[in-house]
């Protein structure tokens, strides 16, 4: 009821403005989004090596709040073909989904290729291809193989390798109908959540230098694809390569000029860590979080900071080396730079940040703790980094809502979400942030990693308990099919009946 009311508020603010005027251009891509690990399924079928993920929830199960995995998920492996027709049900333009690199090369590296990974992807994206949705690919989105993890995974800087000839079988095999390559998804998450705490597998908690190792070795690899796509591909192939990167808004809490210097070092350490490498004009990582990771280390009695640098040369290699900027925006928090601070661990990435956090309770809560609607917070973001790193062509490669597993079809909190993302959209757009397209998270429900299946982001519900992995339109489908047709945000629109249909030209 509350929600209702709420929808209604929203409605009569906003419609006047963006049923006239406020499109969204023609070719402006529109798609949703979903990752290997958390849809495929077929964990071990047709010659798919081991990767972290599976490896950590079948040996360490309790560190999932369900105690599930991903060895069926949604089984996207096996109902692939009613993926693309939801694609088509939703009108989409685009999907954006990562390939799994265990699927394609079992032990991780190149010197054996599974033709049957291969011929999964192939089929995959030729269907796609004859609806005219545009594929776009993520080459590493968390699930590492298992054998490069033993052997040290992003902590060794061979690792820069191993990607390098990853990302080549992946050119080769499929960079003539692929134009978009998204290197990795989200290095913070990679980084901080997996090497410096015990958030994602690799579950290291490596808290004094496993960010900051990961970090240089996965920016590094990074370019290394990017340059070999360069280099060897774009000539013949035409596409684009490019990284996504994970850029939650962190304001200051009040207008002091210390809460806005650790609202800075805070967006230096989420995001910047990876982002000022690649997009700055400098090169390198952020120069007062540098400074700071070095002085405390010195303090706390290491030799050298526990942040590599980049050589000159490394500088040179890395800065420019992505055609866009991949943003997975979802939420806000404002910082402080003396309140609100909880216990951390030290030596530690997040006590090199320093920083207290607060979420008012008036932004609405999603079933994800950490997610909130916080107003403007898209747009904060992307006025942001345009003015930062020169406005460089940006995809929001990610966005969404989660709502808990028993709450069904009527999703009107998700529909308030992304109607607000889309006004940001908008009024990006008008600013002239080089936005060009747009992926909900998600098409569907799928294994959320720690959360198991407790918390859903799908457009379209998954039922896990059916064999079939039945999947079911939810209201914000309709809703997010009806912007993606009209190019307008209707605020009025609800769906008449639940009953999906492809439209014409689909
Ligand atoms: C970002 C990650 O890329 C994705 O895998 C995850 O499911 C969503 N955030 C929601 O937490």
């Amino acid at each position: 009821m509350k929600l209702l009311v709420i929808l209604s508020l929203a409605a009569a603010c906003h419609c006047s403005t963006s049923k006239h005027g406020r499109r969204f251009p023609d070719d402006f891509l529109f798609g949703t989004a979903t990752a290997a690990y958390q849809v495929e399924g077929a964990w071990n079928k047709d010659g798919k090596g081991e990767n972290i993920w599976d490896h950590m929830t079948h040996t360490n199960p309790t560190v999932i709040r369900d105690q599930s995995n991903g060895d069926i998920a949604a089984d996207s492996y096996h109902n692939y073909k009613r993926d693309i027709e939801m694609m088509r049900e939703l009108g989409l333009d685009a999907y954006r989904f990562s390939m799994s690199w265990t699927r394609i090369l079992p032990s991780g590296m190149a010197n054996e290729v599974n033709p049957a990974g291969i011929e999964f992807y192939n089929n995959f994206i030729n269907e796609m291809l004859k609806y005219n949705i545009t594929p776009l690919v993520t080459l590493y989105h968390w699930d590492m193989p298992q054998k490069l993890q033993e052997l040290g995974g992003l902590a060794n800087p061979l690792f820069t390798g191993w990607f390098e000839d990853y990302a080549r079988v992946i050119f080769e095999n499929f960079g003539d109908r692929v134009k978009m390559f998204i290197t990795f998804n989200e290095p913070r998450e990679i980084c901080y959540q997996g090497y410096g705490a015990d958030l994602k597998a690799p579950i290291l908690n490596s808290t004094a230098v496993g960010t900051y190792l990961c970090a240089k070795n996965l920016v590094m690899a990074h370019a290394r694809a990017y340059h070999l796509y360069d280099k060897e591909f774009r000539a013949t192939q035409g596409g684009q390569c490019g990284i996504t990167i994970s850029v939650n808004w962190f304001g200051p809490v009040t207008d002091s000029a210390e809460d806005a210097v650790a609202a800075e070092i805070k967006k230096q350490g989420e995001w910047g860590l990876y982002a000022h490498p690649i997009f700055s004009s400098e090169g390198g990582f952020p120069k007062e979080l540098s400074q700071r990771i070095a002085e405390k280390s010195a303090a706390q009695g290491y030799r050298r900071s526990r942040l590599p640098e980049f050589s000159e040369e490394e500088k040179a290699f890395i800065r420019g080396a992505s055609d866009f900027f991949g943003v997975n925006h979802y939420t806000a928090k404002l910082i402080s730079a003396t309140k609100f601070k909880k216990p951390v661990p030290v030596p530690s990435f997040l006590d090199d940040m320093d920083v207290g956090e607060f979420i008012p309770d008036r932004w609405m809560s999603a079933a994800s703790e950490w997610l909130k609607l916080a107003p403007n917070s898209l747009y904060n973001a992307l006025t942001y980094l345009k003015e930062k790193y020169n406005n460089p062509v940006f995809y929001i490669t990610e966005n969404g809502w989660s709502t808990f597993k028993d709450r069904g079809l009527h999703d009107y909190d998700r529909i308030i979400y992304y109607r607000a993302s889309m006004e940001s959209v908008l009024k990006c757009l008008d600013d002239g942030v080089n936005l060009k397209g747009y992926m909900a998270w998600s098409l569907m429900d799928n294994f959320e990693w720690m959360q198991g299946y407790v918390e859903r982001f799908g457009l379209y519900q998954v039922d896990f308990s059916d064999p079939a992995r039945t999947r079911t339109p939810r209201k914000s489908a309709f809703v997010y099919k009806h912007i993606v047709k009209h190019r307008y945000v209707d605020y009025e629109y609800l769906p008449e009946s639940m009953t999906m249909t492809i439209d014409d030209g689909h």
